[in-house]
Formats: structure tokens, sequence, C-alpha cells
């Protein structure tokens, strides 16, 4: 069964575009934490990021105390933010990389130039019972550099595959590239998940991608919660991802 992991960032995103300074406002990321799980859902993925310019503390505090399935806490390795994790106890922190001029997070994180550092942040968090996942492109040598900081998962980077949707070799030869790092990760025993720029027409081409475990989806359930309702939209993207691994 493949996993679905509802990042609700962007939840927060448009209560901040109205509300940024003040100690309320709306959408609720709370309120959407408890629509993804009762659609399904199996998991919720916030991102406290450095500048706050999304998910505050109050918010990731509100989060965790609603979660009811699994909460992925996304951070950079920062001491402020591994502080925050061993307090916050989420299930599951994914290491990313952390750019204040991007719009969202965009490369994967540097494992073989920060291999002590993560494996620091890596055996931390682990002491700590919390489930490590790094954020990487779908790279040969990051993989193999994984495997070295003891974390026991890998976020695969989808988003070059999500930007080549209208050029089919592209799209083809990225799937490859995510394939090929699947079975590499597998092959280290390594956990693999992915996400980044999926959607509702990529997903289910993501199935040519062995070993999957889990997707963390954001912008485009938020997104399609617009018009459709939270629930709906959440539903309709576990739809997508019905029948994986396919058989064959
Ligand atoms: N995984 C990671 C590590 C991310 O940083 C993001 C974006 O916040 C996502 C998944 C979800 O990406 P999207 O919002 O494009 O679905």
């Amino acid at each position: 069964m493949l996993r679905l992991g509802v990042n609700i960032d962007h939840v927060a995103t448009l209560r901040q575009a109205r509300y940024r300074g003040l100690d309320h406002g709306e959408p609720c990321p709370v309120e959407a934490v408890r629509q993804a799980e009762a659609a399904g859902a199996h998991g919720i993925t916030a991102h406290l990021r450095e500048d706050r310019r999304h998910i505050l503390d109050r918010d990731i505090w509100a989060i965790r105390n609603a979660v009811q399935t699994r909460l992925n806490f996304e951070m950079a390795n920062t001491p402020e933010m591994i502080d925050i994790a061993l307090r916050l106890k989420p299930e599951a922190v994914c290491l990313v990389p952390e750019n204040r001029a991007e719009v969202t997070t965009e490369g994967g994180l540097d494992v073989v130039g920060q291999a002590n550092a993560i494996a620091g942040a890596a055996a931390t968090l682990g002491q700590a019972s919390i489930e490590v996942s790094l954020f990487i492109d779908p790279d040969p040598a990051q993989i193999e550099a994984t495997a070295g900081t003891g974390s026991p998962f890998i976020e695969l980077h989808t988003g070059a595959y999500a930007e080549a949707h209208s050029d089919e070799a592209k799209r083809a030869s990225e799937l490859e590239r995510l394939a090929k790092s699947a079975e590499l990760a597998k092959s280290l025993g390594i956990g693999v998940n992915a996400g980044h720029g999926l959607n509702y027409k990529n997903t289910r081409g993501i199935f040519a991608v062995p070993h999957l475990n889990e997707l963390n989806i954001g912008h485009s359930i938020v997104s399609r919660a617009v018009t459709v309702g939270l629930g709906q939209a959440v539903r309709e993207m576990l739809g997508l991802m019905d029948g994986y691994p396919p058989a064959g």
C-alpha cells in the first residue's frame, strides 16, 4: 500500500496572506488536519521554516496535539529546529535544505557535502525514536551518502519529474532516475518516500517507481480543496494512489 502524507503548509500560506502578524485567522491548519485524517490521509506533514512564512510555532504545537495518524515534521538541520523536534516528538522528521529566497523547497539536501552534520542529526533524532528521512534528489551519490548517515528513509525529490510533464522524453528519463534511485536505496536497506510537485495528473505516473512507502503531497491537494473541499481532494488523491504497486 502506498501511504499519503498530506502537507498542510499552504493552508497556513493562505491564512498568512491576510492575517500575518495576528494571533488568529483563517483557514485553520488544525481543521485541515482533522479533515485530511477523516478523509483517510495516513499522515500529516508540516514544515516550520526558519522565516516562519507559513506554519508558525503556535501552529506546529496545535498540529502536534491534533494529529491522530503520524506527524512528519519537515525542518532544516539547525540547532533551533533539532531542539523543537526533540520537544515536539513527531513520529518522523524530514530534513530539508532551506534557502530564504526560495518560494518552496527547491533542491534536495547535499548529503555528500554535509554527511557529518546530517549523521549527527540523524543520531540525535533516532535516539528520541523519531524516524528520519532525508529529502534528496534522485542521485546515486546522495543515496550512498545517506546510507553512511544512519538515516532509515529518503524522500526522493520528484520536482524534476513534475516539471517535465509536457516533455515525454524528459519525463521518462526522470522516472527512470527515480526508479533507479529507489532500487539503490532498497538495496542499501533504506526506505523510500517521495514528493514535491505531485498532482492529480502526474501522481499515477509515479507507479513506475518501485519500493515506495509514502508520497507527501501538499500544493495540489490544498489547491483542489478550494473547489471541492479538503476531504474530497484527499479522497481523490487516495483514489489515484490505489493499486500501488501495480501487478506484474
Ligand atoms: N516533500 C518535501 C520535502 C517538501 O518540501 C514539499 C514542499 O513543501 C513537499 C513534499 C510537497 O510538495 P508540494 O507542495 O509541491 O506537493
